[in-house]
C-alpha cells in the first residue's frame, strides 16, 4: 500500500497555465504573493542555504507556516548559456506541516520565472509612479518576457526599451513580444544608456557572476522605479554603487539581502539609512516607499522562499482543480507502521 504524492512535470505546468490562462495565472499569483507577504509574521523564515561552486551557486530555499512547508532547489550558473544550458533550473516540493508528508513535487524552472515576474509586478505596483509608461529591460534572457508580461498588467506601458550584450537575446525578445500583438512600441537599443535614460521603470535582470555596472547612476533620472532582479548572490551585482545612495530601497528579507543583494556592498550604517522597508511592510500598507514623484525607488530583489511558497501553493490548488499531474507511489502506507521492512517481502 502506498500514499501518492503528486508530481508535476514541465508538460503539466504548460497544461495548467494554458487551462487557467497565462494572464489569469499571473494575476492569481500576484494575489497569492500579497496574501502570503501579508501573513509575514506567521512564517518560519531563514536565509537560503547556498553552496558556491565554480561558476555558480546551488541553493535550497525552505519556508513554512502552520499548515504548509515548501522548499525550492535552484541553481544559478551564468556561464551555462555558453553551452546552450539554462542559467537557472529549479524543482520544489510542498508538504503538509501536520504530518510532514509530501503533497506535491514540481518542476520550478518555469514557476521561478512566473513567481519572479509576479513579485516584480507587485513591487512595481507598490513603488512606481502610477503614470509610468516607459519600461526598460536590461538583460533579455530567460526571465525577460515574463517580467514584461507581468509588469504590463500593472501599469499602462506604451514603450519598452531594452538592451542585452547578446544581440541574439534581444532579437529573440523582439520576436516573442511581437508575436503577442501588444499595443506597445518596442525599441531595441544598441547601448544600455539609450535603454535606461527616460524610462519610468527599469528592470535589471542580467546574469554575470561579478560586480557589473549594467545600470549607471547618471542614466537614472529622478522618479524612476528600479526592479533589480539579477544581483542575487555574493559577488554578483548589476547597479553602479554610486546609484544606491540616490535610492529608497525595499528588500524581501533583510538578513538574506544584506549578503546577496545590491546592498551587499554597503556598510551597515548606509544599509540602515537607505533600506526603508521590507516588502511585507509595503504589501500590508504599514510603510510607503515612494513619497514623491522625484524619488528613485529600488526593489533590491534576490528572490525569497516565500515567493516559491506562494507559487507552489497556487499550483497545488490548480493541479487538484484541473486534475493535473501524476500520482507517484512515494510514501509507504502500512497496517503496522513499525514494520517498514515488510514492504520488501
Ligand atoms: N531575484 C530573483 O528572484 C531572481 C529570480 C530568477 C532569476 N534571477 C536572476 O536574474 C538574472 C537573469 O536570469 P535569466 O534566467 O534571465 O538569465 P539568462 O542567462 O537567461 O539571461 C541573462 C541575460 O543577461 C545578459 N547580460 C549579461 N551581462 C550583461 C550586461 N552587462 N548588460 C546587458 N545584458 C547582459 C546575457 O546576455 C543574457 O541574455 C540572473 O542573474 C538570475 O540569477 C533573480
Amino acid at each position: 500500500m502506498v500514499i501518492n504524492m503528486k508530481v508535476l512535470t514541465l508538460n503539466d505546468i504548460e497544461k495548467l497555465v494554458k487551462k487557467h490562462g497565462f494572464n489569469q495565472f499571473l494575476q492569481d499569483l500576484m494575489v497569492t504573493i500579497k496574501e502570503d507577504y501579508s501573513n509575514w509574521n506567521n512564517f518560519d523564515k531563514s536565509s537560503r542555504h547556498a553552496i558556491h561552486v565554480d561558476g555558480g551557486v546551488i541553493e535550497l530555499m525552505p519556508v513554512a507556516d502552520d499548515k504548509l512547508y515548501t522548499y525550492k532547489y535552484v541553481n544559478g550558473h551564468p556561464r551555462n548559456t555558453k553551452e546552450n544550458k539554462l542559467t537557472i533550473t529549479a524543482t520544489g516540493q510542498i508538504s503538509s506541516v501536520y504530518d510532514g508528508y509530501p503533497l506535491m513535487y514540481s518542476e520550478m524552472t518555469l514557476l521561478t520565472a512566473f513567481r519572479t515576474a509576479a513579485t516584480s509586478a507587485v513591487a512595481t505596483d507598490l513603488m512606481s509612479r502610477k503614470n509610468s509608461q516607459t519600461l526598460c529591460l536590461i538583460g533579455t534572457g530567460a526571465q525577460s518576457e515574463f517580467q514584461l508580461l507581468a509588469n504590463i498588467l500593472i501599469r499602462d506601458i506604451k514603450i519598452v526599451k531594452y538592451f542585452d550584450t547578446d544581440i541574439k537575446a534581444m532579437e529573440k525578445f523582439t520576436k516573442n513580444i511581437k508575436a503577442k500583438n501588444l499595443p506597445i512600441e518596442l525599441v531595441q537599443c544598441s547601448n544600455p544608456k539609450d535603454a535606461i535614460l527616460g524610462a519610468d521603470i527599469v528592470i535589471s535582470c542580467i546574469a554575470d557572476k561579478a560586480h557589473v555596472n549594467a545600470v549607471m547612476s547618471e542614466w537614472v533620472l529622478p522618479g524612476t522605479h528600479i526592479n533589480g532582479i539579477g544581483g542575487d548572490c555574493p559577488g554578483k551585482t548589476e547597479l553602479e554603487l554610486a546609484l544606491l545612495p540616490r535610492t529608497k530601497i525595499a528588500v524581501e528579507y533583510l538578513p538574506q539581502t544584506m549578503v546577496e543583494g545590491e546592498i551587499q556592498r554597503l556598510n551597515k550604517s548606509d544599509v540602515e539609512k537607505l533600506v526603508k522597508a521590507e516588502f511585507w511592510e509595503l504589501v500590508t500598507g504599514n510603510k510607503t516607499l515612494r513619497t514623491s514623484n522625484e524619488d528613485i525607488t529600488l526593489f533590491d530583489s534576490v528572490g525569497f522562499a516565500l515567493e516559491d511558497f506562494s507559487v507552489l501553493r497556487l499550483v497545488y490548488e490548480l493541479a487538484l482543480k484541473y486534475n493535473l499531474g501524476h500520482d507517484l507511489d512515494i510514501i509507504p502506507e502500512l497496517s503496522d507502521t513499525k514494520n517498514l521492512i515488510s514492504l520488501l517481502d
